[in-house]
């Protein structure tokens, strides 16, 4: 595996592989790599000729009173899993690397930020976009892999490369859970004490809500009530529990089509998502990832 500490270095790489005919499969991260990180390279070996990971702590999808200080970072340990699992190239700028003082560009995508997550984290989207933008621009992909875990995340992302007309499909990989249903994250580490064995009332309130939907439940105020009582009872500071359309992000009257339910929470010092998408027609109810292709003329 090579390693790329600037731009201008991990762009010449790629181009020679690209002119060699090869494609070209991307998987950005900010490290701490566990199995989430780890399958979606993997399905980048799978699916592309030539891996390129990223690993860059963006400061500017981070809030002023949010955990870029203390987010961790190991290169070491990141570098050895990304070569153990076939990466060819790690690209890990510096931050000086990838923003100047003499930047002023900005990016948002409307309405689809403000929701959810957004609510409670202003601009972090914005500084999402922004980095993801760049790296598209430096790497050049073929195909980008995302974690349908940050599910919202990765529609923005794809409505943002639709828009900008990247040429780049962007794929999603499942969310890998721990055996009792907790989501791997890299915040999951702050857990402390027993709020470990709490936490997993994260997922077995999605996983009640998509049984109340399997049992005919069309209102999404039920379902978001049930969530938000599952994990309060459990001990989260619940930031929201909803159920939304799967696509615009937004609230919805009634159940059905592809629709979001996703949750977020604090648990001590860890805030933690999760999500399960579902595409709900008549009495049909089965999960899905949130990948429109269709978005992009570049859809392959
Ligand atoms: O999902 C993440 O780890 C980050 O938001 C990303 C996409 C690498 C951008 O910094």
């Amino acid at each position: 595996m090579r390693t790329a500490r600037t731009p201008a270095e991990a762009r010449d790489i790629v181009r020679e592989r690209k002119r060699s005919g090869k494609s070209i499969g991307f998987v950005p991260t900010m490290g701490a790599l566990h199995e989430g990180h780890q399958s979606l390279v993997r399905m980048a070996r799978e699916n592309t000729d030539f891996v390129v990971s990223s690993i860059f702590v963006n400061p500017k999808q981070f809030g002023p009173r949010e955990d870029l200080a203390g987010y961790p970072r190991d290169e070491a340990d990141d570098s050895g899993i990304l070569e153990r699992l076939g990466c060819d190239l790690l690209f890990i700028p510096e931050g000086r690397e990838m923003y100047t003082p003499n930047d002023r560009t900005r990016l948002t995508v409307r309405d689809l930020s403000g929701t959810l997550c957004g609510a409670s984290r202003p601009g972090h989207f914005d500084g999402v976009v922004l980095v993801v933008a760049k790296l598209l621009n430096i790497v050049q992909p073929d195909v980008a892999f995302f974690g349908q875990k940050d599910a919202q995340q990765a529609v923005i992302v794809q409505r943002m490369v639709a828009d900008l007309d990247f040429p780049v499909r962007i794929r999603l990989g499942p969310t890998v859970r721990e055996q009792d249903g907790l989501a791997m994250s890299s915040r999951n580490r702050y857990l402390g004490g027993d709020e470990r064995s709490r936490a997993p009332a994260l997922y077995r309130a999605l996983e009640a809500a998509r049984g109340a939907i399997e049992g005919g439940e069309r209102a999404p105020s039920v379902v978001s009530s049930l969530m938000k009582g599952i994990m309060e009872e459990a001990g989260f500071e619940v930031d929201y529990a909803e159920a939304v359309d799967g696509a615009a992000l937004g609230m919805i009257d009634r159940l059905e089509g592809t629709v979001l339910l996703a949750a977020a929470g604090r648990m001590g010092r860890a805030r933690l998502i999760d999500n399960i998408a579902l595409v709900i027609s008549g009495n049909d109810v089965r999960e899905t990832l949130l990948e429109f292709p269709e978005w992009s003329r570049y859809a392959i």
